[in-house]
């Protein structure tokens, strides 16, 4: 039947499932197989995932849909997505790609879960400023909640003496509104006086996207894995690897929560934000989860874990190479 291709969405009410188009809804039984359609319901046997693609093959897809409508090829194939000041994709230029390549010493520390009120956090903090003194790494990325005590001056005075940029991407517990996101930056009057010590500070919103060279990156600080496990509408039978599971599930899904509203608040208007298509070269989930690396459809997924409860553990990433390191026991 022309439903299935009509199919624009799956509502969940009352316990049941529904498919619904522009036309009306229709219940959906899932507890069998082979899919027909009895009692007004459309009986379903199998159901899966619209099929990922990587962002090469996205841009080649657009610029042959764009020559069916006669616009420049050139145009609509490097067209800007992920968003930042420049009207065509940073991704297209070979210079970048080849700076990229060369800039063997970038790299990305991730930190997530930096509680700035405990002593232990600090001194780990610490640790690795001291051992990254000598090789400062091209950005910090250090993600929320950071609670809610104040910056301390010593904290401030290492930071000082580096080079690297510092990204804060606030957490779920952070001083700001709600759990709605995307999530604006920490308010300016919290992060002043720390801006003026540390000129090359960005505090960012939740998630936040960062274009180094080439490459594409998203960091969303939120714990969404045991979310979508609790939110699952069917649990995989075979293979219960779940970092791959919510991995291959966000970016068939091509949104960074796909997710109820009621579970997961999304400011529509923002709502663009929290995209995944075309699929980006990196995307960060701090989350409290235990940490992963997961590469699907030439997207590097990583997960730092929760810094103070995973026993200080952190990633690095080197762009030159895409490779990312595990950190503990430093
Ligand atoms: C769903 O399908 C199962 C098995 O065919 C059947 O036992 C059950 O009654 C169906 N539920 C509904 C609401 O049609
Ligand atoms: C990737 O590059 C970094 C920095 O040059 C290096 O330390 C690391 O060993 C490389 N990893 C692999 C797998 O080549
Ligand atoms: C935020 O940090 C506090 C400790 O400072 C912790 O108790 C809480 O669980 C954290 N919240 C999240 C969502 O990680």
């Amino acid at each position: 039947m022309s439903l299935l291709c009509l199919l624009i969405l799956a509502l969940y009410f009352q316990g049941k499932f529904y498919l619904e188009d522009p036309s009306g809804a229709v219940q959906l039984n899932m507890s069998k197989v082979l899919r027909w359609y009895e009692d007004s319901v459309f009986h379903v046997n199998a159901f899966g995932f619209p099929p990922t693609e990587p962002s090469s093959f996205t841009r080649c897809a657009l610029a042959s849909v764009d020559f069916f409508l006669s616009v420049s090829r050139a145009y609509y194939g490097n067209i800007n997505f992920f968003g930042g000041p420049s009207s065509t994709a940073v991704k297209a230029s070979a210079k970048l790609k080849q700076l990229e390549e060369e800039n063997e010493d970038a790299m990305f520390v991730i930190v997530s879960d930096v509680w700035l009120d405990r002593v232990e956090v600090l001194e780990k903090i610490q640790t690795m400023f001291s051992g990254y003194s000598a090789m400062p790494p091209t950005c910090f990325i250090f993600c929320g909640n950071f609670s809610s005590a104040p910056y301390g001056r010593h904290q401030l005075r290492t930071l000082k003496g580096l080079t690297s940029r510092f990204v804060f991407v606030p957490g779920p517990e952070d001083p700001g509104p709600g759990t709605v996101l995307p999530r604006p930056p920490l308010a300016e009057h919290i992060t002043e006086e720390f801006r003026q010590r540390v000129p090359f500070s960005v505090f960012t919103t939740n998630p936040c996207r960062i274009q180094y060279c080439s490459q594409e990156m998203v960091v969303i600080r939120e714990d969404l894995v045991n979310k979508m496990c609790r939110n699952c509408v069917r649990l995989p039978s075979s293979n219960l690897d779940i970092p791959s599971h919510f991995v291959k599930t966000i970016l068939s899904q091509g949104h960074v929560t796909p997710l109820p509203l009621y579970v997961c608040p999304v400011h529509w208007p923002y709502d663009y934000a929290l995209r995944v298509y075309p699929v980006p070269d990196v995307i960060v989930f701090a989350d409290k989860y235990d940490p992963f690396n997961v590469c699907n459809t030439d997207c590097l997924c990583i997960n730092p874990g929760s810094f103070p409860r995973s026993g200080f553990s952190f990633k690095v990433y080197y762009p030159s190479n895409r490779t990312v390191e595990d950190r503990y026991d430093y």
